[in-house]
């Protein structure tokens, strides 16, 4: 790892009390038109914090810990299954507002952010890195989806997400329309650990 990474570091939940420094990072991260809005944010951090990231430093002076600060985070919900066995749901525009679906077995990711002076440090593979191993791990559903930007395909793929094609239900948004979106999939696989 960079010899350049943040002191400090950790990973935990994200809980509603973190809601106004999602917000701000949203914000930083995404234009208006794709960024969560403030209610969805609160909606997703109240209802499954479970599936909601964030990274971490604490602001520590000496041995006095004087605080923390939200440098990436991701959010995700549950998205209702497809009703096909061969076909997994994907992100549609429905899904991305304020929607969770606790019986589905597809956990969608809205959002993934590392704050502009964080970023190009490997803190993103880091973060998703351990949140599908918790995810896997907790056995809390069978895939993560996600739309990503074309550009962003492989990176994705470097962290074991395969492309299923362009999302067909964004496109009919103008607001998403100016650029290319696609489906990708990580299917969750429990490691089995040798008693
Ligand atoms: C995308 C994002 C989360 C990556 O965070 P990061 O911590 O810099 O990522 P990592 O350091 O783990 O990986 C860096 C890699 O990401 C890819 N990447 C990042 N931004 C990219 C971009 N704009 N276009 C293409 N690839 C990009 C590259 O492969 C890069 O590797 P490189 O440095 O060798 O070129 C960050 O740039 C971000 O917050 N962007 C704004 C929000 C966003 O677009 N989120 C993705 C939603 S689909």
């Amino acid at each position: 790892m960079s010899s350049t990474l943040p002191l400090h570091m950790y990973i935990r939940p994200l809980t509603i009390e973190d809601t106004t420094a999602v917000s701000a990072l949203e914000s930083r991260g995404f234009p208006p038109e794709e960024r969560a809005a403030l209610e969805t944010t609160q909606y997703r951090l109240n209802t499954c914090p479970e599936l909601c990231s964030g990274l971490f430093i604490r602001d520590v002076e000496g041995s006095e810990v004087k605080g923390e600060k939200l440098i990436g985070h991701i959010m995700g919900t549950k998205i209702p299954n497809s009703g096909s066995t061969s076909q997994p749901s994907m992100i549609t525009l429905q899904s991305m507002g304020k929607v969770h679906d606790e019986a589905s077995t597809t956990v969608g990711i809205h959002s993934v952010v590392i704050a502009p002076e964080y970023q190009k440090k490997n803190l993103a593979t880091l973060l998703l890195t351990d949140y599908i191993q918790k995810l896997s791990n907790q056995e809390v559903g069978q895939r993560i989806v996600i739309i990503a930007h074309e550009p962003l395909v492989p990176f994705y793929e470097r962290i074991g997400f395969l492309l299923q094609g362009e999302n067909e239900s964004v496109k009919t948004d103008p607001a998403f329309g100016k650029t290319t979106w696609c489906d990708m999939v990580r299917e969750l696989v429990k490691e089995e650990y040798e008693s």
